[in-house]
This record gives structure tokens, sequence and C-alpha cells, in this order.
């Protein structure tokens, strides 16, 4: 049986793409730290035990849990078609004000462990000559945004892991793709102490995220832009001097401190 592996599954845009696979009927593994929410989701998605839904309670932040992770698929034999790379965390604020913990632990949540996950299963989807990878990104990636600073660079990071990906992968038989929201209404804001309704941009549904994913997979488009605004936001920075993108990004993206609410 073939399962979908889906890290930051306990809230937000994470929780949405089980929902839409639960729909579909595929079988699960769920990956956040808080377990309990996990087993709500399923009890709520799989009352009956239709799809098979298994929780893998794991701290990201964890060195080691992209192999306990990986181990615990193997142990119970879970063949992984799909991963869903979606857990991750911002910080929004200046610079020197960040807390160093959380500077090591974003690096960690959003990237190593990231880029670990795949590095465990690609060689059995090479194997099989079969696989798919979505990758959550952001636009924040396709440029520095001021008061964004870590955050926008670990989506930078997600993003060019995945093009070189992509392209090594296709032959293979494996799609990947990277999926670059703008604003989207979640706790990610609280947690990183931003305030998107101080910005222009319009706040979108995990839905929205989730559709456009999954029709970009069918097609493995390499970057996938969940709204028409995301597409434009970044075809714009063609036709821009560097230094006017950084003053646009900062501009969308404005940092509040709660303060100046
Ligand atoms: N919301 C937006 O505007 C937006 C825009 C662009 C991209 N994104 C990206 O979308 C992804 C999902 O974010 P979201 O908006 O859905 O935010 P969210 O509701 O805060 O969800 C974050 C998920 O990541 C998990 N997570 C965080 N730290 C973890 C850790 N140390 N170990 C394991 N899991 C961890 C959380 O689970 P636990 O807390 O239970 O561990 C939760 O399931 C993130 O990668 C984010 O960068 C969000």
């Amino acid at each position: 049986m073939s399962y979908t592996l889906i890290t930051g599954a306990s809230t937000g845009i994470g929780k949405e793409f089980v929902r839409e696979f639960a729909r579909r009927n595929s079988d699960m593994i769920l990956v956040a730290r808080s377990q309990s929410k996990l087993q709500e989701l399923t009890a709520e998605l799989s009352p009956s035990g239709v799809p098979d839904i298994y929780i893998c309670a794991e701290d990201l932040a964890d060195p080691q849990s992209p192999r306990k992770i990986y181990d615990f698929c193997r142990e119970r034999e879970l063949r992984v078609e799909l991963i869903v790379n979606c857990a991750g965390f911002g910080f929004a604020g200046e610079y020197g004000t960040m807390p160093i913990e959380e500077l090591q632990e974003m690096i960690q949540v959003n990237n190593c462990s990231l880029a670990g996950i795949i590095r465990h299963f690609v060689p059995d989807m090479i194997e099989r000559k079969k696989g798919e990878i979505i990758n959550v990104s952001s636009i924040s990636g396709f440029q520095g945004v001021a008061c964004l600073a870590l955050y926008a660079a670990t989506k930078s990071f997600i993003i060019t892991l995945s093009e070189a990906l992509h392209e090594e992968l296709k032959d293979k038989g494996i799609k990947v793709i990277a999926v670059c929201p703008g604003y989207i209404e979640t706790g990610f804001h609280t947690r990183a102490r931003q305030y998107p309704e101080h910005s222009l941009l319009p706040v979108s549904n995990p839905s929205v995220v989730v559709k456009a994913s999954i029709k970009g997979l069918l097609k493995n488009k390499l970057h996938v832009f969940p709204t028409f605004l995301d597409f434009l936001l970044v075809f714009l920075q063609r036709f821009l001097p560097r230094a006017a993108v950084l003053k646009t990004a900062a501009f969308l993206a404005p940092f509040k401190s709660q303060g100046d609410m």
C-alpha cells in the first residue's frame, strides 16, 4: 500500500492537505509535534480506520528526526510515494532582536529536516521509479525580505533545493515541486509575531494552496503559485532593479511590533 507523508500536519496548510487527501481516500503518515492534535484529526477523518492514518509525532528541530521518521515507516513497511514537506515557522522583526535559539531551530526545521527527509526517502523512490515531493516554500523565498530575513532565506533554500531536485530526478520518475504562497490565514503569523492585516496583500485560505499544489503536481510544475497575484509579484521582478525588488518586498511585508498596532 502506498502512503502520503505530511509534515506540519497538525494545523494550517498541512492540516488542509490531510483533509484533502482523506477526501481522496489516501493513506497517510502525519508528522508534527502535537500528538493530541494529530489524534483528534485522525479520529475525525478516519473513524472507521479508512483511510489508514499513522501518527508519527516528531520534533523536526531534532537533527535525528528525519532518520526516526524514515525508520518509523520502514519498521511498519509503509511505502511512501508522496511527501508533503509543509512544517515550518518564521520570525518577523529586526534581525538583531531575533531570539538566538530560534535561529538554529528555524534552519533545522525549515531546511535541514526537509532536506534530510527527502534524502532518506528518495533512494526508495528512485528504485521504484516513482515518487512525488511537494515542498512548501513561499513568495518570500524569491528575494530577501527586511524584517523577515532568516525566514525568507530558509524559503529561498527550499526553492533552490526543489529546482535542483526537479531537474535531477525528473528522468527517474520523480516529481518535485516548490509551492510558493503569499499570505495564508493560519496560526503561522501569531508564532512569527507578524500582522498580515497591516500588509496591502490579501490573505487567502489554506485550501487555495492545497488545490494549487495538487494541480501543480499533476503537471509537474516547478514553481506553483496559489494565486495569480503570487505569480505576478514574482514575475514582475524580471523587469525591476534588485534594489526596487527589495524595497517592494519590505513594503508589502511590513513588520509591525505590537506597540505599533
Ligand atoms: N501562513 C502563511 O502565510 C504562509 C505563507 C507562505 C508559506 N507558508 C509556509 O506554509 C507552511 C505551513 O505553515 P502554516 O501557515 O500552515 O502555519 P502553522 O499553522 O503554524 O503550521 C505549521 C506546522 O508546522 C509544524 N511544526 C512547526 N514546528 C515544528 C517542529 N519543530 N517539529 C515538527 N513540526 C513542526 C506545526 O506543528 P506542531 O506545532 O504541532 O509541531 C504545524 O503543523 C510553513 O512551511 C510556512 O513557512 C505559510
